[in-house]
């Protein structure tokens, strides 16, 4: 998974220089469990390593002599102006990475002037990250529980918190076998076990900040629903998907969701543009193109490589975003030459988050910002507003191209 110039060991946030360096550091810092948790997928992790491939093998093709002194990377999306066209994906138990979790991504977004979207499986309350940065464009991502009564009840609990947009996760059946925390019996909230050993003394300030934030701070807990539910007690990820979350999400449930929220709705985790076109026939305010950062169906293609025949299918009638494997300010700008509105960030922010907390989730997105505006300079756009498929060469036109001559 390493991308660019090698990291140096020992960096300081202050002087990373990529995303992989932030990388370098969160994962020197964090216990094998819990570093495994973010970064693994499902099974042979196939799609995890495609989705990073898949971007590397599009090539561009610039417009020479065009650049221009001063380039634009801001936009509106979903009706709310931007800064960029980044977003930050939902991402459960972000508060392992580091105690103010949620709340430190959702107030770097602020500060950046991007949209944060807070997962249902947080572990800072809706209310508390809405709080935090009250005024700031807000999602909330839903997985559907079983009970549908306390599934209203936190859609209710979103809106009257203040977020736009409701993101309906629908790839998560049931929980992906995702090996990693198999062997590493990974449970929330983690502990300690014998068979971690040295893992634990060598990284004994990662588990007494735990301690610390458990018995005076925030702690670690399921802020939307554990008054409602038995997360409070030891649980395996999986047993939780598997005992808790509606397997049985049906179109027709998209209708009863949009009804309920009142507002624009994404349904996040599609990969076919058959999904896509019905989705936007159901009433979706926008598709979410993502494989769950290859965590659920091992063996779907990367996103990237769906991405043009989801846009061709879904035309100007929904913005099209799209997760799993940013990395690089250009592969945000490969996903907006191929029809995205937005390329949004998990396992990067959440670096951030453990290398340095706030200041590590905005060095992230300093650091995409500084990479879209030199490509965008580099390919000859002035705006990412410019940007088109004639601005990439996929190998697969390369190679028509060689064969014709
Ligand atoms: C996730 N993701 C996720 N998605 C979601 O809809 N609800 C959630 O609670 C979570 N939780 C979660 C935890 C962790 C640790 C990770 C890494 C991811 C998926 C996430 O929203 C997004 O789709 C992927 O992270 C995008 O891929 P990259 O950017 O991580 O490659």
């Amino acid at each position: 998974m390493r991308d660019g110039t090698k990291a140096t060991r020992f960096i300081s946030l202050k002087h990373t220089t990529n995303v992989e360096d932030v990388r370098a550091i969160a994962t020197r810092r964090l216990p094998m469990a819990v570093k495994d948790f973010i970064e693994g997928g499902a099974e042979d992790e196939i799609t995890l390593r495609r989705n990073r491939e898949d971007f590397q093998a599009l090539s561009f093709a610039p417009k020479i002599l065009s650049s221009t002194e001063e380039r634009d990377q801001s936009t509106t999306l979903m009706g709310t102006p931007v800064s960029s066209p980044l977003v930050l994906a939902p991402v459960g138990l972000a508060a392992l990475a580091h105690p103010e979790g949620e709340r430190a991504a959702a107030i770097a977004a602020a500060n950046r002037g991007l949209i944060s979207t807070l997962s249902a499986s947080s572990c800072w309350d809706l209310e508390e990250v809405a709080a935090a940065v009250p005024d700031a464009p807000r999602w909330f991502q839903l997985y559907v529980w079983r009970d549908r009564g306390i599934t209203r009840e936190v859609v209710e609990r979103a809106r009257a918190a203040g977020y736009r947009v409701l993101a309906l996760t629908a790839d998560v059946q049931v929980a992906a076998r995702r090996e990693r925390d198999l062997r590493n019996g990974f449970e929330i909230p983690p502990r300690p076990t014998l068979r971690q050993g040295t893992d634990v003394v060598r990284h004994a300030r990662w588990f007494s900040r735990m301690a610390w934030d458990e018995v005076f701070g925030h702690g670690l807990r399921m802020g939307n629903f554990v008054k409602k539910s038995r997360i409070g007690t030891r649980i395996s990820m999986m047993q939780q998907v598997n005992t808790l979350f509606d397997p049985q999400l049906r179109w027709e449930d998209l209708e009863w969701f949009k009804e309920l929220w009142g507002g624009p709705v994404l349904v996040k985790g599609i990969t076919t543009s058959a999904d896509a076109a019905e989705a936007v026939r159901r009433g979706a305010d926008g598709i979410w193109v993502s494989n769950h950062g290859g965590r659920q169906l091992d063996g779907l293609p990367s996103t990237i490589s769906v991405l043009p025949e989801i846009v061709d299918a879904v035309g100007d009638r929904a913005d099209v975003i799209l997760d799993s494997g940013v990395r690089r300010g250009s592969d945000v700008v490969k996903a907006l030459a191929l029809g995205a509105t937005a390329a949004v960030i998990g396992r990067p922010y959440v670096y951030g988050l453990a290398a340095g907390g706030q200041a590590g989730v905005e060095r992230v997105i300093d650091l995409l910002k500084a990479e879209i505006d030199a490509t965008l300079a580099l390919i000859g756009a002035a705006s990412i507003h410019d940007l088109d498929r004639s601005f990439l060469r996929s190998p697969t036109v390369a190679w028509e191209t060689v064969a014709r001559t």
